[in-house]
C-alpha cells in the first residue's frame, strides 16, 4: 500500500517536471508557460505591479539640524533638486527630523531645555522646523519646499517668516507653536527619534535609505541621490533615470545646478 502510493507520488511528480521543464527564471514570461509550471497567480501578482509600476518608492529620512553647513549643503544641493526632477514620478518618498546633534534635559515644569550645537539660534530654527511639519501634516512635499528656502537663505531663521508666508502657511501659528510648550513637545519627540536610531548617529546630516544606515548608502546619497534612486527603485525607471543611471558627467553638473 504505502509503495503503491510512493510509486504513484513519484510519478506525479515526474509527470510535473516534464510538464515544466524550464529554469524559473522564464516562468513568468508568458502565461502559457506560468500556467504549465503552476505559477500563473504569483506570475499575475507580479505582471500587474509591473503594469501599474507600483513599486514602492525608496524612502530617503534625514536627521539634521537647522545651522549646520553639511545639512544646509545636502538640502540645498542634492535632496532638492533631486526632489524637483523626481517628484512627480513616484520613486523617492522622504521625511526629515530636524534634531540632530542636539542634547535635551528635563526641567522641573516637564519641558526641554535643549543645547543644540551651534547654539541657542540653532534650536530656534529647529522649533520653526518641527513645528512646520506638524502645520503642514507632515507632508514632505508641503514643508520641504520651505525648509529648503530656510536653508538656502544666509540665516534660515531670519528667513522663516517669509519662507513660510510666501508658501502660503500661516506663520503666527507656527511662531506660536516654536515659541510653546507645543514646540518643545515635538522637538523632544524628534529627539527620541533621533537618539533611538539604530545605528546610533553619529554626525549629521545622517541618511537613511529605506529605513537603514549604512556608510556606503550615506556616501551615494551624499554624492549623487538621483544615481542611488534610480539604481534601488524596484519598479520600472522613469525617463528621468536615464540621464542619472548613465550620466554624462557635465549634463548631469548642468541638471542639478540648473534647479537650485
Ligand atoms: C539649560 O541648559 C544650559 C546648558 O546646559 C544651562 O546653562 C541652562 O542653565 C539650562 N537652563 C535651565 C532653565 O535649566
Amino acid at each position: 500500500m504505502f509503495a503503491a502510493k510512493a510509486f504513484v507520488l513519484s510519478l506525479l511528480v515526474v509527470y510535473a517536471n516534464a510538464k515544466c521543464d524550464i529554469s524559473p527564471r522564464f516562468w513568468c514570461t508568458s502565461r502559457a508557460i506560468a500556467e504549465q509550471c503552476g505559477v500563473l497567480q504569483a506570475c499575475s501578482d507580479w505582471w500587474e505591479v509591473q503594469s501599474q509600476g507600483t513599486a514602492s518608492p525608496v524612502a530617503i529620512s534625514l536627521y539634521f539640524e537647522s545651522l549646520c553647513p553639511g545639512c544646509r549643503e545636502f538640502i540645498t544641493q542634492m535632496l532638492y533638486p533631486t526632489w524637483k526632477t523626481f517628484k512627480a514620478t513616484g520613486i523617492m518618498k522622504a521625511d526629515m527630523t530636524p534634531y540632530g546633534n542636539a542634547n535635551e534635559e528635563q526641567l522641573p515644569s516637564g519641558m526641554w531645555n535643549f543645547t543644540c550645537q551651534h547654539g541657542p539660534e540653532e534650536c530656534t530654527g529647529n522649533l520653526i522646523e518641527n513645528c512646520l511639519l506638524k502645520y503642514t501634516g507632515y507632508e514632505f512635499d508641503t514643508y520641504f519646499p520651505i525648509i529648503y528656502c530656510m536653508e538656502n537663505s544666509q540665516d534660515p531663521i531670519a528667513a522663516a517668516e517669509k519662507c513660510i508666508t510666501d508658501a502660503g502657511q500661516d506663520w503666527a501659528t507656527i511662531n506660536k507653536c516654536a515659541k510653546n510648550d507645543e514646540g518643545n513637545g515635538l522637538m523632544h519627540k524628534s529627539g527620541m527619534k533621533t537618539d533611538a536610531l539604530e545605528p546610533k548617529h553619529k554626525y549629521v546630516p545622517w541618511i537613511l535609505v529605506n529605513g537603514m544606515h549604512t556608510e556606503e548608502l550615506q556616501q551615494k546619497a551624499q554624492t549623487d541621490l538621483p544615481k542611488l534612486l534610480c539604481e534601488m527603485y524596484g519598479g520600472e525607471k522613469p525617463q528621468e533615470c536615464q540621464m542619472f543611471m548613465h550620466p554624462h558627467p557635465t549634463a548631469k553638473k548642468q541638471k542639478l545646478r540648473n534647479h537650485q
